[in-house]
């Protein structure tokens, strides 16, 4: 299938920076444009049915990734859904994290003082993963599926096993540089809250994210929160208490519209497809950069994300610029992200471009 043609690329450009921001379909493009303005136009309603509109984006979001809509709630971003819920949880908990995640991930747990282990991320992180747990026990394991620097890829099925052997300890994921990219089972996961922002791999700009817990969390949260009391005011009458907390304000129609649109795209494109394209583009990138040693070791593994980082010398960022590739200087090299809209022929001019310039 030629995705290609649902998005406003050029000649000049290649776009590789789906780590750093993902691209908009033309179709959700055009519904922004004209909500935008009819959202606003004096004649219209829609300001007055925003809850309803917004119920309808978790809507989608449960048909995309069988999520229970009841426990989703639409966030800004990753990072928000995921400190609230940190807040919410017992402050003697003891948390498990990877070594060198995102800033957002262990931050929250550093500012609040909170007790946590780390993990250092390797080939077999998954086994060390293990022993961590085995050792430790801790309440809690947070990671991100894809490291955003290295694009170490968390096998899923262990995670799946891992909740049926240690079914009392918390799964908390930051899916933000994967989700997207192939078909993914909230319920079925073994994860207990998933967060995630929409502006890469979901195609869907700032401004959007949600965050998604099992019916086992949100009872958990349920529980602990019970003896607050429920707001009076008429207008919070139908909220959740998680929902108080989840989402406390109003919300932009628009970057949630823009979030719906663009998860309606992906199902209609079939998840499925991308992530048989996404394979073979990267399995040919994979290949190409191996070859010419450009690839890290610890992501020379059967499992592989879609976010590479390129061993040539982040130096090489401006000259890059210059060709027209948009990516990012990461870590120890140049970090790219293949997703639907690359396909082999911008494998092949990446590795030209960047033979050019050696
Ligand atoms: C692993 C990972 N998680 C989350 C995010 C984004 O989180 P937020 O939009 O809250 O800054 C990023 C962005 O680079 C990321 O790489």
């Amino acid at each position: 299938m030629d995705f290609k043609e649902h998005f406003n690329l050029s000649e000049q450009i290649l776009y590789v920076n789906t780590p750093g921001n993902g691209l908009i379909p033309k179709e959700t493009l055009a519904w922004r444009r004209n909500w935008d303005e009819t959202f606003f136009d004096i004649h219209t309603d829609l300001r007055d049915k925003q809850a309803d509109f917004l119920s309808e984006v978790k809507a989608s979001i449960s048909t995309l990734f069988n999520t229970n809509s009841e426990n989703t709630f639409l966030t800004p971003n990753f990072s928000f859904g995921y400190n609230t819920l940190i807040e919410s949880l017992p402050t003697d908990f003891e948390f498990l994290v990877l070594a060198d995640e995102y800033p957002s991930l262990q931050y929250p747990l550093i500012n609040r003082r909170l007790s946590f282990q780390e993990v250092p991320v390797s080939t077999n992180v998954e086994e060390r993963i293990l022993e961590a747990i085995e050792t430790q026990r801790p309440d809690v394991f947070v990671f991100s599926v894809v490291q955003y620097i290295s694009g170490l890829k968390i096998d899923l099925g262990f995670i799946q096993q891992l909740k049926k052997t240690f079914p009392e300890m918390w799964i908390i994921v930051d899916a933000t540089q994967y989700l997207g990219t192939e078909p993914f089972d909230f319920k079925a996961s073994g994860i207990d809250a998933l967060a995630c922002s929409g502006y890469k791999w979901l195609l869907s700009g700032f401004g959007n994210g949600f965050i998604t817990l099992s019916d086992g969390l949100a009872d958990f949260l349920n529980g602990m929160l019970k003896d607050i009391p429920r707001p009076k005011a008429a207008m919070w009458q139908t909220k959740s208490l998680l929902g108080t907390f989840f989402e406390p304000g109003h919300q932009d129609t628009l970057a949630h519209g823009t979030l719906q649109q663009s998860l309606k795209f992906l199902e209609r494109m079939g998840l499925r497809e991308v992530g048989a394209h996404l394979e073979e583009v990267r399995n040919e990138a994979y290949e190409l950069l191996d070859e010419r040693g450009f690839l890290l070791d610890i992501c020379k593994r059967a499992n592989r994300s879609s976010l590479i980082n390129i061993q040539i010398d982040p130096a090489l960022y401006p000259n890059l610029l210059q060709s027209g590739v948009k990516c990012f200087p990461r870590g120890t090299g140049i970090r790219i992200g293949l997703h639907l809209y690359n396909d082999k022929e911008d494998v092949h001019r990446l590795i030209e471009i960047i033979e050019s310039l050696r």
